[in-house]
């Protein structure tokens, strides 16, 4: 089936540094797929050549197998939700989100309608006479997905949409978010540096680094199978001992040897820490270096300057290709 959204080579030069670097991606429609890399490694740049408001270098981006390249943004398909949101301080919710099809010169009855539809999709309904400084964050968040929605794009390009909020709300609107997506059924291109948004949110995601993309997957495949050290290190905490990387989940810990048959290690706990659904031990084997495990039975009544055995499933092991 063809993609809805399809990077080819694309390339992108601010004077002598390279901010992406030929990037290949296929977006299916009705997905929800996430951008995820460190800062400056190219997401933004890569949204605003999507959006029209950057010329690439090199190489084309296709939506619905036709190329974007010579539109003008406001002749694309494609919406953007920005990094901080800016939604315009002297309108009312309902003159925000009103704002887009007004300029596209849409009839007034079906700018209520849509407007009317569009408030009620992110639970702002009653919202509409307020100004953005008389709502919360969380609300001027909504109002921007809002006024982006409303204007029925194939393509949704949301650049670190909840950044702004703090990490309580940020979690709520996350699944928010989500659900909205699975609502309104439009394809979104999410970006954010936060790999547990990443992982939780996504269909599918692409890790960038430099500019490159490193890997594209499932959550569960780029978190169970990384392709490189970079992202088996991005998505979350490792161990590397000997030629494969382990999970501080996949590891076990116990005072005596396991027995028979069992991959174990010799190691020395440094500090345990106590969090909730789970404990972290850190400790050290033989050869020095640090081993990180996460175990949820926590009366395990194992301390700092224990002497005990690290062991796992063979199963659990992560080969990486190219570490
Ligand atoms: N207009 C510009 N002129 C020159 N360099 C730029 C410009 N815009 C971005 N860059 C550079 O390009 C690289 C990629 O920037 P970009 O904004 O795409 O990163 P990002 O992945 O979105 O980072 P963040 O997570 O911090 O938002 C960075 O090194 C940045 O300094
Ligand atoms: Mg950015």
């Amino acid at each position: 089936m063809q993609p809805l959204l399809e990077l080819r080579g694309l390339t992108k030069d601010f004077a002598t540094h390279r901010a992406i670097d030929t990037i290949a991606l296929a977006i299916a429609r009705g997905e929800f797929f996430s951008l995820l890399g460190p800062s400056g490694c190219g997401k933004t740049t890569t949204l605003r050549c999507i959006a029209g408001f950057e010329t690439p270098n090199a190489g084309d981006i296709l939506l619905d197998g036709r190329s974007l390249v010579p539109l003008p943004p406001y002749r694309r398909n494609v919406n953007t939700v920005f990094q901080n949101y800016a939604v315009f301080p002297h309108l009312t919710v309902q003159q925000n989100v009103a704002f887009g099809l007004e300029r596209r010169g849409v009839n007034n009855g079906a700018i209520t309608r849509k407007v009317r539809d569009a408030l009620a999709l992110v639970e702002l309904t009653g919202k509409e006479t307020r100004y953005p400084n008389q709502i919360s964050g969380g609300e001027k968040q909504r109002v921007a997905l809002a006024r982006a929605l409303v204007l029925e794009p194939e393509l949704l390009l949301l650049d670190e949409p909840l950044s702004a909020l703090d990490p309580k709300l940020r979690k709520q609107m996350r699944i928010e978010l989500k659900t909205l997506q699975a609502r309104v059924g439009i394809t979104f291109l999410f970006v954010t540096h936060d790999q547990e948004e990443a992982l939780s949110l996504s269909d599918s995601l692409a890790v960038m680094n430099s500019g490159r993309i490193e890997q594209v997957g499932t959550p569960r495949e780029l978190y169970r199978q990384p392709a490189s050290r970079f992202v088996a290190e991005f998505l979350g905490e490792i161990n590397w001992i000997d030629q494969v990387a382990l999970r501080p989940e996949s590891l076990n810990i116990s005072k005596n040897h396991p027995g028979g048959g069992i991959k174990a290690l010799p190691a020395t706990v440094q500090t345990t820490t106590f969090l909730g659904n789970r404990t972290q031990l850190r400790t050290t084997l033989a050869n020095g270096r640090e081993c990180v495990i996460e175990v949820q039975d926590a009366a395990q009544n194992i301390g700092p300057g224990e002497q005990v055995h690290v062991w796992w499933r063979t199963s659990d092991e992560i080969h990486i290709p190219n570490p």
